[in-house]
């Protein structure tokens, strides 16, 4: 099979590698889409993202959809042939956290394109069978991807609290910014405030359901009291002026990441009584995110803004830099529902 190989910072080259083995409990997958992430960016520019660090060549990618091939010891034939999206982890069945439902904090996690962990850019993968998610007929390979990055807004708006009604304030209108937004309209909320300092951004964020948007250079924020805040810019700056927005009791929730600490108004989380949480990826959210899709609740195709096939991989890694793109996608080889859907 081809695989798109990270063998050193900045540089991607093709291999042939051989076909994996499912595993007893895995399904073999032939990739159809994968979303290119801002962390595969990171892997592929700096080789490493804080205390994970690229030190063997890496395959990159974890937001995949694909069709089931084969199946290991265990899993039931008849999953051969169906249409499914990955959640690109395997923890430990055994661990604490595992058995206590939180199992994207298992201390043994493996997770795709996290080293030393091969993603998702190659003809081939294996993950454990309740990790393939099948996938309703009408949803597109390329959302069935993207409910990855989905599923990291569904686990913020969870952990924000939002329902019929809330308010939400959202920092930060990139992928992860606009599913939260998208994902917020669908728990209830009916004023959905978004800020980022790129207007393009802030009016793509209007498209998805934004109810407003602001410029935080000129824009204040402090006057708001939102149920909410949503940070999905890992801005300092973002960070400290939406705390200040939140009403007595909100909730406030860290997505962002990129600096390892930062200033916090603690006298106003003591003061208002907030709860605030950080969010780790995500748990239990593929159901969800997929009967958003299926219901057309969430919208992930008309995010997609350039499309590469996987010998153009560094060109996909790079278009966070083309102005106007949101999210890239990579595209193997089409599920049959979706060969037929562009016949
Ligand atoms: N916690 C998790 O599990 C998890 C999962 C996925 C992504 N993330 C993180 O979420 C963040 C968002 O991901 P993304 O792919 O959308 O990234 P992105 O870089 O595409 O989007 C970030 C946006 O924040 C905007 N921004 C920068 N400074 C700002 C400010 N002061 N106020 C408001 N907006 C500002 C940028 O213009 C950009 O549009 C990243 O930090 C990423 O690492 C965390
Ligand atoms: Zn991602």
């Amino acid at each position: 099979m081809r695989a798109a190989v990270l063998v050193e910072p900045g540089r991607i080259e093709m291999e042939e590698r051989p076909v994996p083995e499912p595993a007893p409990g895995d399904v073999l997958i032939r990739v159809a889409s994968v979303g290119v992430c801002g962390s595969d960016a990171h892997y592929y520019r700096e080789g490493r993202i804080g205390e994970f660090v690229v030190e063997a060549p890496l395959v990159l990618g974890h937001e995949a959809s694909g069709t089931v091939v084969a199946v290991g010891e265990g899993v039931s034939a008849e999953r051969v042939g169906q249409r499914v999206s990955i959640e690109p982890q395997r923890p430990d069945p055994g661990s604490a956290p595992t058995r206590r439902g939180d199992y994207n904090l298992c201390p043994h996690m493996q997770f795709y394109a996290t080293p030393p962990v091969d993603g998702a850019l190659c003809d081939y993968v294996t993950i454990g069978a309740h990790f393939a998610h099948p996938v309703p007929d009408t949803v597109s390979d390329d959302a069935a991807a993207l409910c990855e990055p989905l599923s990291v807004g569904i686990a913020a708006v969870r952990k924000a609290r939002v329902t019929a009604g809330s308010s939400v304030l959202i920092s930060g209108a990139g992928p992860v910014g606009i599913v939260t937004v998208q994902v917020a309209r669908a728990f209830g909320a009916v004023d959905i405030v978004v800020t980022d300092i790129d207007e393009h951004r802030r009016e793509v964020a209007r498209r998805f359901g934004a109810t407003a948007t602001l410029d935080p250079r000129s824009d204040d924020t402090s006057h708001l009291r939102v149920d909410a805040y949503i940070d999905a810019s890992g801005s300092p700056a973002a960070v400290n002026s939406g705390i200040r927005a939140v009403r007595p009791g909100g909730t406030v929730v860290l997505v962002g990441s990129g600096a390892e600490t930062m200033p916090i108004p603690v006298q106003v989380i003591q003061n208002r009584e907030l709860v605030l949480t950080g969010v780790f990826r995500y748990a239990n959210t593929w159901p969800t995110a997929l009967s958003l899709l299926e219901s057309g609740r969430v919208d992930l195709d008309s995010m997609v803004t350039a499309h590469f096939p996987l010998e153009k991989s560094v060109d996909a890694l790079e278009s966070d830099r083309v102005p106007g793109s949101i999210k890239a996608v990579v595209h193997l080889s089409p599920t049959v529902e979706a060969q037929r859907g562009t016949e």
